[in-house]
């Protein structure tokens, strides 16, 4: 195989995404690894995780920031070295700003670098209560849908906003309350999210350049 692409994982918390892109990653034909995981939260789970499967960790707290844009451009200085080729957002409680995104660009597929998962169809909702939403246990949102479509996306500056890469259906049951239907997404998010890193690995997914061709 040639080589295999270098992710970093950004995380917030648990990290049971990232427990699942690692186990896939241990894979001898799965085409990417994950070579550094970043947190803004220091002490959660997720970076025991890492830790455990020998991956290096960098630990930049948001809140020693002012504004977003520093924040990430000292996570972009701290993870330069590791040659990251794609950001793989797994419950990374922050929105990202152009920093980020600009300087994970990747020019030679002409794809955005960031990809994220999100419990929910992104087009239907923004932010950060996917199951809860499908539930209809949101104060704005009361009605019980009968299925929820996680959704792996490319990232851009608005919140949940990019380009739908990947989506999976999930039933809302009678007797589902918030840690059922969690459960069960979470089965599917671990499934997708390794499945929509192997697309982009080896060259499946393509979005355009939206360059402006002027024939003379
Ligand atoms: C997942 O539900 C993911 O879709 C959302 O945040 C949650 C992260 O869970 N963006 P975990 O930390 O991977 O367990």
């Amino acid at each position: 195989m040639t080589e295999k692409l270098r992710l970093a994982v950004f995380i917030s918390g648990g990290g049971t995404n990232l427990q699942a892109i690692i186990d896939n990653c241990k894979k001898s034909d799965f085409p990417a690894r994950v070579v550094v995981v970043v947190s803004n939260k220091p002490g959660v789970y997720g970076l025991e995780r890492a830790r455990e499967a020998g991956i290096p960790t960098e630990v930049v707290s948001h809140r020693d920031f002012p504004e977003r844009a520093a924040h990430e451009a000292e996570i972009v200085r701290r993870i330069r070295r590791y040659e990251v080729e794609l950001v793989v957002l797994a419950g990374y409680m922050r929105v990202v700003t152009n920093t980020l995104l600009s300087a994970f660009y990747d020019s030679k597929r002409c794809l955005p670098g960031v990809i994220n998962i999100h419990p929910a169809d992104t087009r239907a909702y923004q932010g950060a209560h996917g199951y809860e939403f499908a539930l209809g246990i949101l104060p704005d949102h009361p009605e019980r849908l009968t299925e929820t479509k996680i959704t792996v996306h490319f990232v851009d500056d608005g919140v949940d906003t990019g380009p739908v890469i990947m989506q999976a259906a999930v039933p809302v049951q009678a007797n589902d309350g918030i840690d059922d239907l969690r459960a069960r997404g979470l089965d599917v998010e671990h499934r997708i999210y390794p499945e929509a890193i192997r697309l982009y690995a080896e060259g499946k997914i393509s979005i355009g350049c939206n360059q402006v061709e002027i024939e003379t």
